[in-house]
C-alpha cells in the first residue's frame, strides 16, 4: 500500500484483513513521508514499512523508478493500493502494473477529481457526493470505476462534516472492493467494470 498521511483507510483494510473479510495480505506500506501516521499503524500490526524521501530524487520519474524498484523487490505483490498517497504516479509505475493499481477518492467520480474533493462538492452545491474506488490510469482520478457509495450532502454541512460522513463510507467500500478484486470477481471491459454476481 502507498500512503502519505493519517492512514485511516489503511487501518480499515488492516481490520478487514485481521477479521477475515479481506482475502489478501498487506505486504508492505510505503510512504513518501517518514512522519505518516499510516506507517505507525502498519508497524503496530507487524506490516513492513518503507519511506522514500522525494527530496532525494531529481524528479517525479526518478522517484517513481526507485518506488518501482522497491515494489518489485517485495515478494508476491499482486496489487498496489493507494490510500491518501499524495503524489501522482507517473507511467513509470503505472505501466509496470497495468490494471493492478487501485485508488480511493472522496467523491463520486468523474465529479470533483483532484484535491479537496469534499470542498469542491460543497462549493458546487450538489445534494449527494460519496466515494469511488477506481483503477489508476495515467490521468488524474480517471481510471475505470470499480465501485461507489453515495453520501448525502446537507445544506449546513461544513467541509469537515462532509469529509467525515464520506470517510465512514470509504472505510466500508475499500475493503469490500479489494475483496472483490482478490476473489477475481472484477472484470474490466474498457472503461466499464463488471462485478460478477452483481445485478445479473
Ligand atoms: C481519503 O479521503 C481518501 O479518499 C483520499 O485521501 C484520504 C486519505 O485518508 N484519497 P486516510 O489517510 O486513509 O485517512
Amino acid at each position: 500500500m502507498l500512503a502519505s498521511g493519517r492512514g485511516s483507510n489503511l487501518q480499515a483494510l488492516i481490520d478487514a484483513q485481521e477479521e477475515g473479510r479481506l482475502p489478501a495480505r498487506i505486504l508492505a506500506v510505503i510512504s513518501d513521508r517518514s512522519d505518516a501516521l499510516a506507517l505507525t499503524r502498519a508497524r503496530r500490526h507487524g506490516i513492513s514499512i518503507y519511506t522514500l524521501d522525494p527530496q532525494e530524487y531529481p524528479g517525479r520519474e526518478a522517484f517513481d523508478a526507485a518506488l518501482l524498484k522497491l515494489i518489485q523487490s517485495l515478494e508476491g505483490v499482486r496489487y498496489i493500493a493507494l490510500a491518501g498517497f499524495m503524489r501522482i504516479l507517473t507511467p513509470v509505475v503505472i505501466r509496470a502494473f497495468p490494471g493492478r493499481i487501485i485508488n480511493i477518492h472522496p467523491s463520486l467520480l468523474p465529479a470533483f477529481p483532484g484535491l479537496q474533493a469534499q470542498r469542491q462538492a460543497l462549493e458546487y452545491g450538489v445534494r449527494y457526493s460519496g466515494c469511488t474506488v477506481h483503477l489508476v490510469d495515467e490521468g488524474m482520478d480517471t481510471g475505470p470505476i470499480i465501485d461507489q457509495r453515495v453520501v448525502p450532502v446537507f445544506p449546513q454541512d461544513t467541509e469537515e462534516e462532509l469529509a467525515r460522513r464520506i470517510l465512514a463510507e470509504e472505510h466500508k467500500l475499500y475493503p469490500e472492493a479489494l475483496a472483490l478484486l482478490a476473489h477475481g470477481k472484477v472484470k474490466v471491459m474498457g472503461r466499464r467494470v463488471v462485478i460478477e454476481g452483481r445485478n445479473p
